[in-house]
């Protein structure tokens, strides 16, 4: 594993800005997969001077991508024309999702996962899996495997879908506790409880789920919120006293800093604030967004100084449309243009990297390429196709660059990514 990578070294800091710009950058890695050293080539310490190396020229080598919300059992079912989001779940989703009852199907599925995650330059993620146990247990077995910053956890819904995909307060508690004394921990993995959401789980359930979130130390707590206007008129339906969306969950103690949200894209004042107050997070999910009609979400509301809500960035496939995050900062941009909020290119890089760690609570361990850190690297051509390469010979600056690949960059633009060290893809990676 020991090896020393070298290109145009960038990485970013939880301002959201560029933290690392060496155009002549090398990155020693150790033994054990982590960052040795970082700095210039020129400055490169005699021990490393040695050490077999790859030399990406011109080519970008940037943290690995985050991805801080996405449905494994969802990994090949993109692009299905729901009518909106109830709709795409019901007639797609549940469906699809119901093929994961079969241990060996999510195994061999789960394989093809990460690797679409690592030719992304994807190199950890905050996962759903499916209702059943089986699916988790492949899940992580792959991410083990691969030795990744993997943050997973068993779907619990137990009301509002097919008897396929429902579990019972009961076995979704129990299945929960055991994935966790399982997985949580070991290697780099980590165990997120994993209610679908207000719709599909009872009281009950959502009550057991605060209870295990509170009582699981280091687990975090993911599920989705205020994505689509339909949605949101049935939860004020299952839930006629509670004030809004945000208070269902607040009302089973779902709230926290250990807790991830998807959309949040129709907040109100009262909920954003709550959110604020409590440390909980909103996962930014674009393509899914503008693909299901759901809505335009603001970042510059929920970011509102008095109250900033701490947001991340996300692909949600199989309701978002790419795996890249390139492709899902890009359409970030287009729907903050939408709002009349123009974010550079380096703030998105950012959220997806250093900032998407914050919100998964990996950031001592990946996000950026610091010393001590795995090396947890993506490499990207800024001339990875044609017009690529035309649009490349106008850029004059890291930002220019930078925009450029997130509009017209794509798989296309990961040349190779490594995974604590080493490569999953790429010309070295083993097939
Ligand atoms: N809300 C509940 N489940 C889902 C899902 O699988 N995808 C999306 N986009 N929203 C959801
Ligand atoms: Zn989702």
């Amino acid at each position: 594993m020991t090896r020393v990578v070298t290109g145009h070294v960038v990485s970013f800091s939880g301002s959201l800005d560029v933290a690392l710009d060496l155009e002549q950058g090398a990155v020693a890695i150790s033994d054990s997969g982590h960052v040795a050293w970082v700095g210039s080539q020129a400055r490169l310490p005699q021990e490393w001077r040695a050490a077999p190396r790859n030399d990406f020229g011109k080519k970008l080598i940037l943290p690995g991508f985050i991805d801080a919300h996405i449905h494994f059992p969802q990994y090949r079912m993109l692009a299905a024309p729901g009518k909106d989001l109830l709709d795409w779940l019901r007639r797609f989703t549940f469906p699809e999702e119901a093929r994961y009852a079969d241990a060996d199907y999510a195994t061999a599925a789960a394989k093809l996962f990460l690797k679409r995650l690592f030719t992304h330059g994807t190199t950890a993620a905050l996962a759903f899996c499916s209702v059943h146990k089986s699916c988790a247990d492949a899940l992580f077995a792959a991410g083990h495997e691969a030795n990744m910053a993997l943050v997973t956890g068993k779907t619990m819904m137990d009301r509002n879908a097919s008897p396929a995909v429902q579990d019972t307060p009961e076995t979704g508690a129990r299945e929960t506790e055991k994935l966790y004394r399982t997985w949580h921990g070991k290697s780099r993995l980590r165990y997120a409880v994993t209610p679908r959401f207000a719709i599909t789980s009872s009281e009950e359930q959502l009550k057991l789920s605060g209870e295990l979130l509170a009582g699981l130390p280091g687990a975090l707590m993911q599920t989705h919120i205020s994505e689509s206007p339909g949605e949101i008129a049935l939860v004020k339906e299952l839930f006629p006293a509670e004030k809004d969306y945000t208070d269902v969950y607040d009302r089973f103690g779902l709230l926290g800093p250990r807790s991830i949200f998807a959309h949040g894209i129709h907040l109100s004042e009262r909920e954003a604030r709550r959110f604020a107050e409590s440390g909980s997070s909103v996962i930014h999910c674009p393509t899914s967004n503008t693909f299901l009609g759901s809505g335009l979400m603001s970042m510059t509301f929920l970011r509102e100084t008095a109250r900033p809500v701490s947001l991340g960035l996300a692909t949600d496939v199989g309701g978002g449309t790419s795996y890249s995050m390139l492709q899902t900062m890009g359409e970030a941009y287009k729907v903050q243009m939408l709002g009349g909020y123009k974010p550079k290119a380096a703030e998105l890089f950012a959220m997806s990297t250093i900032g998407n760690a914050s919100r998964l609570r990996i950031e001592t361990e990946t996000g950026s390429i610091s010393t001590g850190k795995f090396a947890d690297l993506v490499i990207l051509d800024p001339e990875a196709t044609p017009v690529l390469a035309a649009r490349h010979a106008l850029s004059q600056s890291l930002e220019d660059v930078l925009f450029a690949l997130m509009i017209l960059g794509d798989d296309r633009a990961v040349s190779a990514t490594y995974v604590a060290g080493r490569c999953c893809h790429g010309p070295e990676a083993a097939q």
